[in-house]
């Protein structure tokens, strides 16, 4: 997973805690390539920008190439959207937070679509109930396309002829666009797949999907870290969301961290160890959520003739031991740590180990086209560090951080300050990107967040450990 080819290394110090250690934090020019997010160049050269444009929003239209009509419609549980709720949604941001305010004579699409298609935006205006998006046969899937291809055409003669005096604020919502776009991308997947999975035919998204075979997960290991004193959050080069700031700086204390994520082998020993049916292993909320579910395992695994299958988007598959454990909660995952006598890490020891990534073409994103968590690769000595496996990619790791304001957060002022700030309480932090995940939209302060019973997302775990914790 982690290439043996590195790019030329660079250190810079962090200060060090009670420890007076120094500790080195590398940061690599494979990791300056793609641990930036380079989707569109605020104040750069206005063709390069609609060429983002273009190739941002046409990854939309590939994922969804393989659906049929009827795939588009459906939403198979609240937090689901419709294949077409999405692909209209992210045309409504671009209308109503680019063209709306910077078109000229502006007029939208259509009178009731910002209705329709506004998600959460209170300050934009009254919205169509979340849970009744699947009802909306109408407007069809090609007055959909349509309304896309519209915003397309106006936004290229904006980002052509935009003023030099609007030029910054639209070239950085466009760049905010984008984002979104590229979150909706990875929701349209883990969207998709949890609708088919539903369907008793278990229908593929695409037959073409290879699993990994005769690969086997590395040793685990524990991997030592030394904390101290480091900045955290985003240091203002390049584009994030205003969750990841303001940069600030907080203590770690020395720390264990697992070389790679937990496999399925390994969470099946917990499920056949009967902790699904304990209530010793389990938070009280987790209790009462595996209680009411009628949690026996992942989502998405299903037992065939006494074997384990799990749903993929190329099918049903044998659950393969060696690949991460995914779709699981924040109470399974903190569950399973609890039994091992282990823990998850934080999001600020996740951010310290995986700073300087992600690195290589060979982390697991949508790029790469597996749309399924691959087998780690070994632990890869750079350096005079020895840096995990599969940090990014593959699944989202689950933190045990609530997902809470950084020192001297405030949302940004009007409706774009919904975007984030409001979610502020009662979810975790995920770090590190999936293989559903843009490669373009990850960087390593980037803060998912999903509340603790939810599972539908490519999010799996590894474990960490306090430093005077002796178990294996
Ligand atoms: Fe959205």
């Amino acid at each position: 997973m982690v290439p043996e080819a590195r790019g030329a290394v660079n250190r810079r110090f962090c200060n060090r805690g009670p420890h007076g250690c120094t500790g080195l934090v590398l940061a690599r020019t494979a990791a300056r390539r793609y641990g930036r997010s380079v989707v569109v160049q605020v104040g750069g050269n206005r063709d390069e920008n609609a060429r983002a444009y273009h190739r941002v929003r046409s990854w939309s239209h590939k994922l969804c190439e393989p659906l049929e009509v009827e795939d588009y419609v459906v939403q198979s549980m609240v937090d689901v959207s419709p294949p077409k709720w999405h692909l209209a949604h992210t045309t409504w941001f671009f209308e109503t937070f680019l063209l709306e305010p910077f078109e000229r004579n502006f007029r939208p699409f259509h009178p009731r679509y910002c209705y329709l298609f506004n998600s959460y935006y209170q300050q934009v205006g009254d919205m169509h109930a979340r849970p009744q998006r699947g009802w909306l046969s109408r407007p069809t899937v090609d007055e959909i396309y349509a309304y896309r291809r519209n915003v397309d055409e106006r936004m290229a003669e904006l980002l052509a002829t935009v003023p030099d005096e609007h030029q910054a604020e639209v070239h950085s919502r466009t760049e905010l666009g984008l984002h979104h776009e590229q979150q909706h991308q990875e929701l349209l997947l883990m969207d998709i797949k949890y609708n088919l999975s539903r369907n008793p035919l278990r229908p593929a998204y695409r037959d073409d999907l290879a699993p990994d075979v005769g690969q086997s997960a590395p040793q685990f290991e524990w991997l030592e870290q030394t904390g101290g004193e480091c900045s955290f959050g985003h240091d203002g080069s390049g584009f994030a969301y205003d969750n990841e700031s303001p940069r600030h700086t907080a203590f770690v204390a020395d720390f264990h961290l697992g070389s790679r994520l937990v496999t399925n082998g390994e969470f099946l020993e917990f499920i056949e160890a009967g902790c699904y049916d304990n209530p010793e292993f389990w938070l009280s909320d987790g209790w009462t959520q595996v209680q009411q579910a009628g949690w026996k395992a992942p989502l998405y695994w299903e037992k065939i003739d006494g074997a384990w299958h799990e749903f993929t988007l190329g099918g049903l598959r044998p659950v393969n031991e060696h690949e991460p454990v995914s779709h699981v909660s924040y109470y399974e995952a903190n569950s399973y740590a609890y039994w091992r006598g282990l823990r998850l890490p934080t999001e600020y020891e996740w951010e310290m180990v995986g700073r300087e990534g992600p690195a290589d073409d060979n982390d697991n994103f949508l790029e790469n086209d597996r749309l399924h968590p691959g087998v780690a690769g070994g632990v890869v000595t750079d350096a005079d560090r020895r840096q995990p496996a599969q940090m990014f990619g593959d699944v989202w790791e689950l933190t045990q951080s609530p997902y809470a304001p950084y020192p001297g957060y405030r949302p940004p002022a009007g409706a774009l300050g919904e975007y984030n700030g409001k979610f502020m309480v009662s979810q975790l932090v995920l770090r590190g990107g999936s293989c559903a995940t843009p490669r373009s939209h990850i960087r390593s302060t980037y803060r998912n967040f999903f509340y603790p019973h939810m599972r539908w997302c490519f999010q799996g775990f590894r474990l960490a450990r306090d430093v005077d914790n002796v178990t294996p």
